[in-house]
């Protein structure tokens, strides 16, 4: 267990003594994805969120690269926070902030007096999703598309080995989200695991996208 990439053990999770999460168990290799699918209000966001290390956890234990990152009562972040990237359901982008700004902002937390390597490493990650002419604009002069992209930029800067997607395609447009999926295509091929999360029937060509990689589908099947 413990050479797992991730694993999660009996993780339970309380929200105001109701159980939101009870006894959730399974594991995933480095550079192997999942899709995690469960009606709304199930808890899958809270799940992504504890594996994030956003939320304390109330039973079991998250191991992360061989170390237990997460217990009840201990959280530990060191590494793993820059390891673990997560793009919101709500984006969260900064409306203050450029899309440069926001997308550079993790690293300029991380290491503030090298702003000028922060902000080529941005611009390097906003060209690598196609949106480098947007990196002056703010999140609101941005289409829905280009803002979740500028979302997945910040959340791929520092080179995430485990990536987080809460619902990404619930607002969008088909179209825009046949594109997404093809850049979440990329980056599973690029080497990073993923673990997607989604309330919805997903279209069928996702579908067929998440079997062709031979990764595994853990579908929820309890529900609140
Ligand atoms: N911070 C919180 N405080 C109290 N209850 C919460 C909190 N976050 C989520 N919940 C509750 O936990 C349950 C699961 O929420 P969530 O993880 O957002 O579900 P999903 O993402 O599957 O729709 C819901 O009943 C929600 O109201
Ligand atoms: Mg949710």
């Amino acid at each position: 267990m413990q050479s797992s990439f991730l694993s999660i053990e009996n993780l339970g999770k309380r929200f105001n003594n109701a159980n939101i999460l009870e006894n959730v168990s399974f594991s995933l290799e480095k550079g192997e994805s999942m899709l995690i699918q469960g009606k709304s209000g199930c808890g899958k966001t809270t799940l992504l969120r504890c594996i994030a290390l956003l939320e304390a956890i109330d039973r079991g234990r998250i191991i992360f690269n061989g170390r237990v990152v997460s217990k009840p009562g201990h959280l530990d972040r060191t590494n793993s926070r820059l390891e673990i990237g997560m793009v919101f359901q709500q984006l969260y982008l900064w409306s203050h902030m450029t899309v440069l700004e926001n997308v550079a902002l993790p690293l300029w937390l991380r290491n503030g007096k090298r702003k000028k390597l922060a902000d080529e490493a941005a611009k390097h990650q906003l060209a690598q999703l196609g949106i480098e002419d947007k990196a002056n604009e703010y999140p609101n002069q941005l289409s829905g598309g280009q803002r979740q992209r500028a979302a997945f930029a910040r959340a791929l800067v520092h080179s995430p080995q485990l990536l987080l997607l809460d619902e990404i395609t619930a607002n969008l447009d088909p179209e825009t989200a046949y594109k997404v999926v093809g850049i979440v295509e990329k980056i599973i091929e690029a080497g990073t695991s993923v673990i997607w999360v989604t309330h919805s029937e997903l279209p069928s060509a996702i579908w067929s996208y998440v079997l062709r990689f031979g990764d595994r589908i853990w579908i929820k099947e309890k529900y609140n």
